[in-house]
């Protein structure tokens, strides 16, 4: 049988910094803490690291991860973006722009981009993003988790099938897991050259296409105070604009709200 790593290997990546060295694991804990120790080692801005399983992968907000055993696409990626200010917030929407357009690339499904990190086909979450800093550390870690593989015959955990798919499910075809993560970093490895030339403006403009937030009744909390209204604008450096019932607007900073309730 052929492996990922070969399958992956059997056409060119033709990245500039995303993917120039790339590590093939089996089962790891998390692909994050892998590419951390990547970092720790020194290695090279754009360093990816894949995994066919991981046993403690990660989600936002201390969440875990279902990560099934060659379903879906475990990575995390080594950057060192320009700004730091920002970066958190900034890298994970270039990798859900990279998620976002790389699905509908390949598959025909319309996937959108749920604040702040979640891909959605057809309101159910096929993937997340999870960007991580550390203090002391120049560099970011950043996680995608893709669900490709058809989950039919697998014991699905049931918090994970309520609210989640897969391409191969939702597309009612199989998708082939290799050529969706060349063509992932490839995306990648583009939004990340925009956001190294701080051109937030066609970050923000693919944004608004692409999102599932836009426009919709939410609620957030910041700072324990919970408010609720219409999106009106997201901007990867001021973050998400609100109507509030009263008609008043509000800017809220990425790195300060939850989202509670998206309808
Ligand atoms: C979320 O939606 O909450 C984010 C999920 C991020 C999952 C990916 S899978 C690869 C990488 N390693 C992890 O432990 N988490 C991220």
């Amino acid at each position: 049988m052929t492996s990922f790593a070969e399958e992956f290997n059997a056409q060119p990546l033709r990245t500039r910094i995303v993917g120039r060295t790339i590590h093939f694991l089996d089962t790891v804990p998390s692909t994050n803490d892998a590419a951390w120790d990547r970092a720790k080692a020194g290695d090279d801005e754009g360093t990816v690291v894949f995994a066919e399983e991981q046993t403690r992968g990660r989600g936002r907000l201390g969440r875990t991860w279902w990560s099934p055993r060659g379903k879906g696409l475990w990575l995390s990626v080594l950057l060192r973006p320009a700004d730091r200010e920002g970066a958190v917030p900034a890298t994970t929407i270039i990798g859900a722009l990279a998620a976002a357009e790389a699905i509908r690339a390949e598959t025909r499904l319309r996937a959108l981009i749920r604040w702040p990190n979640d891909i959605l086909v057809d309101d159910l979450k096929v993937g997340g993003i999870l960007v991580e800093a550390r203090a002391g550390r120049r560099e970011l870690v950043l996680g995608i988790g893709i669900d490709v593989g058809s989950w039919q015959g697998s014991r699905v955990p049931k918090d994970v099938a309520v609210v989640a798919t897969n391409l191969s499910d939702a597309a009612d075809t199989p998708v082939d897991r290799a050529a969706f993560a060349r063509a992932l970093l490839r995306r990648l490895d583009r939004w990340h050259a925009v956001q190294l030339d701080r051109d937030y403006e066609s970050i923000n403009q693919k944004w608004k296409e692409l999102s599932a937030t836009l426009g919709r009744q939410i609620t957030l909390e910041e700072n324990g105070r919970t408010f609720e209204g219409t999106v009106i604008d997201v901007d990867v450096r001021f973050g998400l604009a609100m109507r509030l019932p009263r008609g008043a607007i509000r800017q809220f900073r990425a790195e300060h709200l939850t989202i509670l309730r998206h309808e």
